[in-house]
């Protein structure tokens, strides 16, 4: 697995996509800090910790998978760091399709981008940002309720480690993901979902859908109680 390190850089995923074409299949770029962090839905991602960890995987898997199954890659992200701090004896909990929340606040977001060209997948993109070194006060900067692992553990915490954790426990199942898709993950996903059975409100694009979330499909695709089934989207609830 080839590593890059940068000091600073705008952003590891623009990175990814910018220089796609020169890197190999599983590269992690981890940057110190990033100038536009980058979240879901245009939102920025406060990067100016460096103690804090942000990270990007190129994937280029060589055999054409199904769309359902790379849509499932980033849930599965999601089911590996609520894995990873479980090691830290943290409970963390997915609110669909991938934010990691403790307590209720969030806790890391993953943000993946796929690359094609013409026909052709050029690479996944997952872009990973974990809370891990963060002060109260760079909390309160943030949009929604935040926290970081270090304020749960009461100590500063080490990110070669947590990303070491992170690597093992992806790379552990990443292959059958691929070839069997969400299915192969949907009970454990579903054990770490906190948001079943809530009051939730979705936004896809310019549209939003509200209803009691009911269920998770074989894709990963939610289903509301009036038997709407959402691809994908932003969840308040
Ligand atoms: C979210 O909105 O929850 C997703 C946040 C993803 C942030 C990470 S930090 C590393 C990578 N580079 C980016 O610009 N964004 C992702």
């Amino acid at each position: 697995m080839q590593k890059i390190h940068f000091k600073s850089l705008s952003s590891t995923n623009d990175y990814v996509r910018e220089n796609i074409e020169n890197l190999n299949d599983k590269t992690l770029i981890t940057a110190d800090q990033q100038t536009a962090g980058k979240g879901r839905s245009s939102r920025s991602w406060i990067s100016s910790e460096k103690n804090n960890l942000y990270f990007s995987l190129l994937l280029k898997p060589k055999y054409n998978f199904r769309n359902d199954n790379l849509a499932s890659l980033t849930q599965y992200v999601a089911l590996v760091l609520t894995k990873v701090f479980k090691s830290y004896n943290v409970d963390a909990w997915i609110k669909w399709p991938n934010d990691i929340l403790v307590e209720n606040k969030k806790i890391s977001g993953v943000l993946t981008e796929t690359m094609i060209q013409g026909s052709d997948l050029l690479g996944i993109v997952i872009g990973i940002g974990v809370n891990l070194n963060l002060s109260e006060m760079k909390i309160a900067e943030i949009d929604q309720p935040a926290t970081s692992l270090n304020i749960l553990l009461g100590r500063s915490v080490d990110k070669e480690e947590f990303l070491e954790i992170f690597l093992k426990e992806f790379f552990n199942r990443y292959s059958i993901l691929l070839e069997g898709g969400f299915s192969l993950i949907k009970d454990e996903y579903i054990e770490r979902a906190m948001f079943l059975g809530k009051k939730v409100r979705i936004t896809v694009f310019d549209k939003v859908f509200v209803g009691i979330a009911k269920n998770i499909d074989n894709q990963g695709r939610l289903i509301l109680d009036n038997n709407k089934i959402i691809n994908i989207g932003d969840m308040l609830c």
